[in-house]
């Protein structure tokens, strides 16, 4: 849209320059030359009576109709003091520029850094002093100042060359904290040996530590944690004794817990009837066959390479048992002939008809081959019922994991591994679904734990048929929610990475996403993690479960960065799930497990 509409404005703009051309060029190129002292190699003017600048000037290209000066290269000709104004800044089709390895030195004429056309700005190694300037030409692509003597502050107006590419500003007296700026399209940055301070902002933290280097005073992901606060060895100790009794309590809730699961085998119920009553206080009777009318229009359709051997009628006649009610509608174990189990979704408020619906499913089966989304088996539609059936995951969900009532501690290896796999779940939906499928529902209780315990994200690929939005079925589920969802809908791939960051952060921190009022107040996850690393408690954050563990410390706090980095306020600035997963496995890459 944007693209329709720039043309206009680059006539416009070029209209007062129309009396520019080749001579105004040259004489800005002479008088440069003129005014700047510098070495034998570059000899200009009326040489051999050729008078083409564009032909017989050292480092001079032009357009190919030979009208203006689009390249001036004079890498190494000994230039000498400043650049001056009203010279190579008056050459206002100028697209590269390099003065590189000279002694240029002062500041950096106005002229040359509002010139419209320039795409490459190539002035290292000279001896420039200034500050760096705030403006820069808008389209740079290429801007690279090292090996100078820049100082004062990166300018966080740097952040509108929304086409930078290539960033090189080491080797010079940089200092002060990097803006938190995001370039969608840089590929190369340095800042190395600068006297920057303060932590990398997010959106750089894709770069090799080598970008960064001799900043002694820089932390955060891909260098050292900004902590300052250590795990104290009273802590250590402390949790190591709380471990102890860990394990006798351990075995205490394994013995409970198998008594139980006998008296539940008694509960389940054969049903085939819908009873909208279901008693209240029993356990809840389960029934999913209510509106099913099977005919040939209305039939239990299968994906290819299910490896499933049941009809709709062993499907109505299982045992179930309530395992979940969502926003999406009620979810059931269904054992069938004692041998299968699956899990049967029964959606309520299913907006579109039954094309689209098939056309959705075909879209929730493609998405989810992979090891980390849990697959879409089988589908039902009818007028009254629309039932999903997929695989049943014995370990039950990472939110009973977390905060289930009969709970067992687990170690942080295993949350790695969760969260890890998570991640390239997300990641996969995302890629695999083009550029504005999402997930919707991201939350502990959609991540199922494999028998491998990695995490498995369910419930895909259900917002476009359900009435928009799930509702939020408790506050529970609203502390995952993006915050420009409460704005409006526009629901992106961005908010499925806000909903991760917030269960990232619940897996390092044991805590439910919204906490209980604090002072009249609900608190959400996030926003209590960032004020209590703003106070520098970072240690205290993390889950107390964790602290028995030894040497883990950085790489929880890297992966606390990861996760606040997701569930910055504004979309742009969080990373694409792809990335998340990136930094992620670095993570796991630089501090192997001991
Ligand atoms: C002068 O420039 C023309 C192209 O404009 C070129 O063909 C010619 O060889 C040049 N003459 C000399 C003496 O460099
Ligand atoms: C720039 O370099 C010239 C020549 O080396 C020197 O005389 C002048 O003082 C320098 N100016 C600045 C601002 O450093
Ligand atoms: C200018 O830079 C060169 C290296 O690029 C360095 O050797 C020289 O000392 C610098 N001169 C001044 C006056 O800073
Ligand atoms: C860049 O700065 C570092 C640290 O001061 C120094 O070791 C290195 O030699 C510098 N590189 C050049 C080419 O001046
Ligand atoms: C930079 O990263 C590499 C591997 O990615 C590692 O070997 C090296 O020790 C790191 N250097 C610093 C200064 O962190
Ligand atoms: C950044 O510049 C420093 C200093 O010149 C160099 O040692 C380092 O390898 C560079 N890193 C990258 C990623 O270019």
């Amino acid at each position: 849209m944007c693209e329709t509409y720039l043309p206009i404005i680059v006539i416009l703009s070029l209209l007062p320059l129309t009396y520019a051309d080749l001579s105004s060029d040259k004489k800005a190129l002479l008088d440069f030359a003129a005014a700047v002292p510098h070495g034998p190699k570059l000899k200009w003017g009326n040489n051999n009576g050729n008078t083409s600048i564009c032909t017989s000037w050292v480092g001079i290209k032009c357009t190919s109709d030979g009208t203006r000066v689009i390249t001036v290269r004079l890498p190494a000709v000994g230039l000498t003091g400043p650049i001056p104004p009203n010279t190579l800044g008056e050459l206002d089709a100028l697209r590269v520029l390099s003065l590189r390895s000279n002694y240029l030195n002062g500041s950096l004429p106005n002229d040359l850094l509002s010139l419209p056309s320039l795409r490459s700005l190539f002035l290292q190694h000279n001896n420039f002093t200034s500050n760096i300037p705030a403006f820069f030409p808008h389209h740079l692509h290429i801007l690279d100042l090292s090996f100078n003597s820049f100082t004062g502050s990166i300018p966080s107006n740097i952040q509108y060359l929304t086409r930078l590419t290539r960033l090189y500003l080491q080797n010079n007296s940089l200092s002060g904290a990097i803006p938190d700026v995001t370039f969608l399209k840089l590929k190369h940055m340095n800042i190395s040996y600068n006297k920057l301070k303060g932590s990398i902002p997010f959106s750089l933290q894709t770069f090799p530590n080598s970008s960064f280097l001799g900043n002694p005073s820089l932390c955060g992901l891909p260098l050292r944690p900004c902590s300052k606060k250590k795990i104290t060895l009273w802590a250590i100790v402390a949790f190591a004794i709380v471990g102890g009794v860990a394990v006798i309590l351990l075995v205490v809730i394994f013995v409970f817990c198998c008594l139980r699961k006998v008296g539940t085998d008694e509960t389940r119920v054969q049903i085939r009837k819908p009873n909208p009553t279901g008693g209240r206080g029993d356990k809840p009777r389960a029934e999913y066959g209510g509106g099913v009318v099977e005919n040939d229009e209305n039939k239990l359709v299968f994906f290819e390479g299910s490896c499933y051997n049941f009809d709709l009628e062993d499907l109505l006649r299982a045992s179930a048992e309530v395992i979940g009610k969502g926003s999406f509608g009620t979810t059931y174990k269904a054992v069938m002939g004692g041998l299968t189990t699956v899990v049967v979704k029964r959606l309520n408020q299913v907006v579109v008809n039954k094309k689209d619906f098939e056309q959705q499913m075909e879209v929730i089966e493609r998405v989810g081959q992979h090891q980390n989304v849990v697959p879409l088996r089988a589908f039902f539609y009818s007028e009254d019922e629309k039932l999903l059936v997929y695989d049943y995951y014995a370990a039950g969900s990472l939110m009973a994991l977390l905060h289930g009532a009969d709970r067992i501690p687990f170690d942080w290896e295993t949350r790695v591994k969760i969260a890890v796999g998570t991640a390239r779940g997300i990641a996969h939906i995302h890629s695999t679904g083009g550029p504005t499928f999402t997930h919707g529902n991201i939350k502990s209780s959609n991540i199922l734990i494999d028998q491998d315990m990695d995490g498995c994200v369910t419930d895909t690929g259900l917002v476009p048929i359900m009435n928009s939005l799930p509702a939020p079925s408790s506050s529970q589920s609203l502390g995952y929610r993006a915050p420009e969802l409460f704005e409006n809908q526009n629901y992106s791939q961005k908010s499925d990475v806000y909903s991760f960051g917030v269960l990232l952060l619940e897996l390092l921190t044991g805590k439910q996403p919204i906490q209980s009022p604090v002072r009249g107040h609900m608190v959400d996850l996030p926003r209590w993690v960032q004020s209590v690393v703003r106070e520098e408690w970072t240690s205290e954050v993390f889950d107390d479960e964790l602290m028995r563990f030894h040497n883990i410390e950085e790489e929880m706090m890297q992966m606390l960065q990861i996760g606040l980095g997701c569930v910055v306020r504004v979309p742009e600035n969080r990373p694409a799930m792809y990335e998340v997963v990136g930094m992620m496995e670095q993570v796991r890459i630089r501090s192997p497990s001991d």
